[in-house]
């Protein structure tokens, strides 16, 4: 599959001036490069027209659980009045939209004082994150990747994401026999090639040093530097409140396992896994596990409270999930629909082989002085 796109040409020119790139500067020409990236070109990606599902596009219940607990922070903090929610890689808008809903019909007291900014880096989905919010047009407002981080923009409340930080570029690195190498793209024989040599930067090695982690020889891993970044952007904004994270991944210690021997670089096209980045440039999405360690030891250093982690389906059981269940099967809908609503939920919270497990959901806060959450409640208890 030798299938050519025009960022081919652009990558092989950077090249062509730079000698090599990195993987991440790689990685973002492929997913972000105006106009053409995977994120930034026309076209469907995420739900049953796209390349990948993501817990958003299987149930609306979802975002109604977030939801809720967003409610129990907004009652725990004790400046309720001004309340800003926060989004970052907002996409269409789907999972605000399902949470603003539910904060409208549900939480009327806090809706009353709510604000809603979307973050993304692709800026033409504000017109289909404007239409999909439609009902709550005077609540809304947009910043771009570059103003959230600017240190201009702060607020209270909660800042959110669903899988913004798998897609972030990484740096690849591997363990050689001469020590540590970072894996550089360039060209070779009309295609491209990669080559092991020093890293690019010392982040690189601090990073690994950070989190403890000893690569065996010949063992590749990936290096997110710009989550911490976007984390320490995150909590320069943010004066009080939480920051809400979702994503598959997994903690230092289990992704850099020497069992994990080439990382775990995965690209997704229509549905399919494929292994291999340098097809299809812009056209299949490109996406690493994240190192959610890494977010609780860089938190911690920049004050913040790490008040739960662990997988999506104890989240969902504790905040809400079987409320959400029970509502269905008080409803007056057919019996055949509740049963295929039952169903597509249990995908949300199966431990294994559903997206319960390798999902997991980081809660970090600041200045909450006692930050009662409800997935902090012991499940069934
Ligand atoms: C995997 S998609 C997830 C979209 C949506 N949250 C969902 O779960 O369906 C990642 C999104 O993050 C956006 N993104 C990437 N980097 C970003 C950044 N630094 N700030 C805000 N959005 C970003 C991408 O453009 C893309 O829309």
């Amino acid at each position: 599959m030798t299938e050519t796109t025009p960022l081919n040409d652009i990558i092989s020119a950077r090249i062509a001036e730079k000698g090599r790139i990195t993987f991440a500067e790689f990685m973002a020409t492929c997913l972000y490069e105006p106009g053409l990236g995977y994120y930034t070109s026309p076209g469907r990606k995420v739900g049953a027209e796209g390349d990948f599902y993501t817990s958003i596009t299987v149930h609306g219940a979802f975002g109604r659980v977030i939801a809720r607990e967003i409610a129990q922070m907004w009652r725990c903090m004790e400046t309720p009045a001004g309340f800003t929610l926060v989004e970052c890689g907002a996409g269409n808008g789907r999972l605000a939209c399902d949470i603003m809903d539910f904060l409208a019909e549900r939480e009327p007291t806090m809706y009353q004082g709510l604000q809603l900014v979307l973050v993304e880096q692709e800026p033409s989905l504000e017109a289909a994150q404007r239409e999909m919010l439609a009902a709550h047009t005077n609540k809304l407002s947009w910043l771009s990747p570059d103003e959230f981080a600017s240190g201009r923009f702060t607020f209270s409340g909660c800042l959110y994401s669903n899988e913004l930080i798998d897609a972030l570029p990484v740096h690849r690195v591997v363990m050689t026999s001469d020590g540590l190498k970072e894996i550089y793209v360039t060209c070779k024989d009309g295609g491209f090639a990669e080559e092991a040599d020093e890293p690019s930067t010392p982040e690189i090695e601090a990073y690994l040093k950070r989190v403890g982690a000893e690569l065996h020889p010949a063992q590749q891993a990936e290096v997110n530097l710009n989550a911490p970044e976007w984390l320490t952007a995150a909590v320069k904004a943010l004066q009080q409140g939480f920051i809400l994270t979702i994503d598959y991944g997994y903690t230092a210690p289990e992704l850099y396992t020497p069992r994990r021997k080439l990382g775990t670089l995965l690209c997704y096209y229509r549905h399919q896994t494929e292994e291999n980045p340098y097809l299809r440039l812009g056209l299949q999405d490109i996406t690493t596990h994240v190192d959610f360690t890494t977010l609780m030891t860089c938190g911690e250093g920049l004050g913040l409270h790490n008040d739960w982690f662990g997988e999506q389906y104890r989240f969902m059981l504790s905040t809400g999930i079987i409320e959400e269940i029970e509502e269905i099967e008080r409803s007056a809908r057919p019996d055949e629909e509740k049963l295929r609503l039952r169903l597509t939920l249990k995908k949300l919270i199966m431990p294994e082989g559903g997206m319960g497990d390798t999902f997991k959901v980081l809660i970090q806060s600041k200045k909450v002085t006692t930050p009662r959450l409800l997935c902090q409640r012991r499940i069934g208890g």
